[in-house]
């Protein structure tokens, strides 16, 4: 099978390039209406991001006082995040879909935005005839949002607050939307998602709205000798060298890439539905069956895991798919290489579980361990893997 198209980008923190992949049919379409637009989709590089010292002057953004070490622990403060993230079309036009068509959640609401970056989803909102917007971010791009807020002629309707959403003082005891663009890589990579539950239960009204309000998270299995050699087994031998200890790591990284279509063996399993208007932070640490029944006789080199979210308030069911079937999004896919290549004929089933939990030390980091087996007629096998998002 083809190797898959796009980067081969891990997760260290700011960098980032252009996807040059150009995606088929958005399965997720067939259900929800989307995006619109075929624009061109481009991809970010998220990272964690901290608070920083309110009165910074909003120049520090553009280099005055920031240097590559600040920029390490605070990504979101340099404008080239939110650029990738806002040329994200599937993101951010399904965000606008979703506020521009349902103006019945929105109109003269008080709506908080949690993490609000350069305030664009707290301006769809302002222009859809919310009563007020408090739009909290962390990052120096509050001052930018700011900004944008007053430029655009929202000041009257949109309040910037700079600060974590944990530790500011919201001006009104309750709001009736909860906003938020939170996911992460493999949905749970940065660990945004407790921020939003910490919004939800000190200040959504009861009977309030949380958008998106459902993330779900799949499995499916891949061919990927060609990429495997490439990124694992090239440690065995490097010009000459044995650097099979790198190998070892590199087998521990899930890796952050676009994987084609045409490389998937399996069908896809769903392994767990979150709903952001009841769960509690513990909900996402999960372990969750799967069973991936083989679609042709093949070779599985990798586990692919991606997400979706879905807006369920809307008039019509809207959202949108990271899936290898779906149009290219920044988060792409996440791809977990076996130790084993599976020889799997058609019918046969990969089986086991996914283990999902944030490292303890670091909870923006996600711990994932993963038990499978195959039983079949070329292959037996049985093995647990464990890998870290970092
Ligand atoms: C994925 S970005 C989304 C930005 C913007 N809403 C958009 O859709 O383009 C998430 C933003 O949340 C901010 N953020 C993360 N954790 C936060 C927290 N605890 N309090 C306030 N802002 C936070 C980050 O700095 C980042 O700008």
């Amino acid at each position: 099978m083809g190797r898959r198209k796009g980067g081969n980008k891990t997760l260290a923190p700011c960098s980032s390039q252009r996807n040059d992949s150009s995606k088929g049919i958005n399965e997720f379409d067939a259900e929800m209406s989307a995006v619109g637009s075929e624009d061109e989709v481009v991809m970010a590089e998220r990272t964690e991001s901290s608070n920083l010292e309110d009165g910074s002057e909003a120049l520090a953004l553009v280099g005055g006082d920031q240097t590559s070490a600040d920029y390490y622990f605070d990504s979101y403060s340099h404008f080239g995040i939110h650029e990738e993230m806002l040329k994200d079309s599937v993101r951010t036009k399904t965000y606008q879909n979703v506020i521009y068509q349902n103006k019945f959640l929105f109109k003269d609401k008080v709506i908080l935005d949690v993490g609000a970056g350069t305030g664009i989803l707290s301006l769809f909102c302002a222009k859809a005839g919310a009563k007020h917007v408090y739009a909290v971010e962390c990052s120096l791009m509050a001052d930018m949002a700011k900004e944008i807020v007053e430029a655009n002629g929202f000041s009257n309707v949109i309040t910037v607050l700079k600060g974590k959403v944990e530790e500011i003082v919201l001006p009104v005891t309750h709001v009736d939307v909860i906003i938020s663009e939170w996911m992460g890589y493999f949905l749970l990579f940065e660990n945004m998602l407790n921020t939003v539950l910490y919004a939800r239960d000190k200040w959504l009204i009861n009977g309030g709205v949380v958008l998106p309000d459902k993330a779900s998270l799949y499995l499916t299995a891949i061919e990927d000798a060609e990429y495997k050699d490439d990124k694992i087994e090239f440690w065995n031998n490097v010009y000459g060298f044995d650097m099979s200890c790198i190998k070892k790591l590199s087998m521990v990284e899930p890796l952050v890439d676009t994987v084609d279509q045409n490389q998937i063996v399996t069908k896809s399993q769903l392994l767990k539905t979150m709903d952001i208007s009841k769960m509690t932070p513990g909900d996402a640490s999960f372990t969750a069956p799967f069973k991936l029944v083989a679609e042709r006789n093949d070779y599985i080199h990798a586990l692919v895991a991606y997400f979706d979210v879905s807006f369920t308030k809307c008039h019509k069911l809207m959202g949108f798919s990271t899936g290898p079937k779906s149009r290219g999004t920044h988060w792409k896919q996440t791809v977990l290489y076996l130790e084993d290549v599976l020889t799997i004929c058609e019918g046969e089933a990969l089986v086991g579980t996914m283990t999902v939990e944030p490292n303890s030390k670091n909870p923006r980091d996600v711990d994932i361990t993963v038990k499978y087996s195959l039983n079949g007629q070329r292959c037996q096998v049985s093995r647990t893997q464990h890998y870290k998002m970092r």
